[in-house]
């Protein structure tokens, strides 16, 4: 018993993301009374088939004592591409195909709002883009997304490619084996500082958002206790701080103005209503989806990028084809004096197809939530108001219906769009993505430096996977560095 209770505390603490609060329990339940006086005159709908598990635990234990893929694969086999489980105390209706996942991401998203525990909310803030619908929503992501047009990332490209530059100089000088996956986040923070603030953030306030942002995210999926000391604590701290820095900043910058994302974010303004006054963004809401937009970037972009020099290493022979385009392009730029450019980094097709690939299979976002808001039909099968909803990503992506031989790496598929809806990595609908472009930009230029100036090997087992919360491999992929000597390049390049 004691076992079991560790286990669960280890479990409820490791995905936290399941945490469910009494307030939501208690609203699904009231929910449940009101439903079933109406089902009275209603014509009866049956719930999703699938077990509840285990009252409160649900069937939580049995996702964590098996690999959570397993788990999702398994139910889907067993009930089809719609059914019900309970994790940690919430009813949750699972949804395994691309029809389903549609349905709830896109053509009744209205009916799905976006839910996550309120620790996790308080964490990032409250006003940050991800947990909000309508107006307010509507209004932030056409501010995030002109910040990542094409047009914006365009103009990115440089600092981008500078970013890039010193992750990998500062990887090959320390001559060590590292974690690829830490490296890479250090590279994905850079970059969404550089997209947030435009390149022209000081050195002393850049390392004050890196340090006080690596506090928070140490206490991100720590059980939410408030005692002094713990890290739970500790990030509630840094996240004050966060946001007394980013207001010094939006304070400096009031001067000066600027075409970056917080530049959009602080001359926003909506008609006031009756008043005549128009609303600007408060400093509270511009740091919220400050914050919100950095944590959106780090890690998925570097769990992303950590798996694609996996997959790279694993298949020789893939890995100097994606080499050989990256040397066209270095030799075009006369051996990387002139530099990349966007019209280049859109040319890249067979990287392109392998980081679409690696999309696929990493599949790093296996699922999302969302929250019924009213009880909702979909073929006859009841979603009650207040029950949690999750497409199920990754189950899509491995689908042989979808993906012949699933498990196989093949960017070669990728030479066909994928049928419509069955290809989800970012998500779909209202709250897709709008980092995508940017992440694929970043995946290519670390692509294009690594493979034109660095030999790199892995060091020691990567084929045990971790969850961080992302899945990577083994220690994040230790891997070393080293500069290839230039007169090795040009031969290279010559044999491209
Ligand atoms: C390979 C890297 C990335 C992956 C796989 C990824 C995946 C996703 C997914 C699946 C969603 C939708 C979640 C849902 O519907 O519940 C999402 C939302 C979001 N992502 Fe990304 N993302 C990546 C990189 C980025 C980057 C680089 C940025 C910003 C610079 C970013 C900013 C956001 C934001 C702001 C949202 C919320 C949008 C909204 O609620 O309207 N992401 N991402
Ligand atoms: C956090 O930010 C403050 C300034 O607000 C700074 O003094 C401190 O060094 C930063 N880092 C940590 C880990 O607290």
């Amino acid at each position: 018993m004691a076992f079991l209770l560790f286990l669960f505390f280890v479990t409820a603490a490791a995905l936290s993301f399941f945490l469910c609060t009494n307030e939501q329990r208690r609203r699904s339940d009231a929910g449940r009374q009101s439903r079933q006086q109406n089902e009275q005159q209603k014509k009866k709908l049956k719930l999703p088939p699938g077990s509840m598990g285990w009252p409160y635990v649900g069937e939580t234990l049995q996702l964590y004592s098996e690999d959570p893929n397993v788990f999702f694969a398994s139910k889907q086999k067993r009930y089809g591409e719609i059914f019900k489980t309970n994790l940690l105390g919430c009813p949750c209706v699972m949804l395994a195909s691309p029809e389903a996942a549609r349905f709830v991401l896109v053509s009744q998203a209205r009916l799905f709002k976006p839910t996550y525990p309120p620790s996790k909310e308080r964490m990032i803030g409250p006003a940050a883009i991800f947990f909000h619908q309508g107006d307010y929503h509507l209004r932030l992501r056409r501010l995030v997304q002109a910040a990542l047009s094409p047009a914006s990332l365009r103009a990115l490209v440089p600092d981008v490619d500078a970013a890039v530059a010193s992750t990998l100089a500062a990887w090959a000088d320390a001559g060590v084996a590292a974690s690829t996956f830490h490296a890479m986040k250090k590279l994905s923070f850079d970059v969404g500082v550089v997209t947030i603030f435009g390149g022209r953030l000081g050195r002393r306030q850049r390392e004050e958002l890196r340090t006080n942002y690596s506090v928070l995210e140490r206490g991100y999926n720590c059980f939410p206790n408030r005692f002094p000391g713990t890290l739970y604590y500790k990030a509630i701290q840094a996240r004050k701080r966060l946001r007394e820095i980013v207001s010094e900043i939006v304070a400096e910058r009031r001067a000066t103005g600027g075409d970056d994302l917080l530049g959009g974010l602080m001359s926003s303004r909506v008609d006031g209503g009756e008043t005549g006054a128009t609303a600007a963004l408060t400093d509270e809401q511009i740091a919220d989806n400050v914050v919100g937009v950095l944590f959106a970037a780090q890690d998925t972009t570097a769990s992303v990028l950590t798996w694609i020099l996996k997959y790279l290493h694993d298949s020789p022979k893939l890995l100097e084809a994606v080499k050989a385009e990256q040397m066209a392009i270095y030799v075009a730029n006369e051996g990387g004096k002139r530099p990349l450019t966007w019209p280049q980094t859109r040319s890249m097709t067979l990287t392109h197809q392998v980081i679409l690939e690696s999309l696929r299979m990493a599949s790093i976002i296996s699922f999302t939530f969302r929250e019924a808001v009213a009880d909702v039909e979909y073929k006859g099968f009841l979603i009650p108001k207040g029950w949690k909803v999750m497409p199920l990503f990754r189950n899509i992506h491995h689908n042989p219906e979808y993906f012949q031989d699933p498990h196989k790496f093949d960017p070669s598929r990728f030479k066909v769009a994928p049928r419509p809806s069955t290809f989800l990595p970012f998500g779909s609908g209202v709250h897709a993505c709008p980092g995508n472009e940017l992440a694929k930009l970043e995946i290519l230029v670390l692509l294009h430096r690594l493979l034109t100036a660095y030999g790199w090997e892995i060091v020691g087992a990567s084929d045990e996977v971790e969850y961080s919360p992302f899945p990577v491999p083994r220690r994040g992929l230790n891997a070393r560095l080293w500069k290839l000597p230039q007169e090795m390049v040009a031969t290279a390049a010559g044999g491209a």
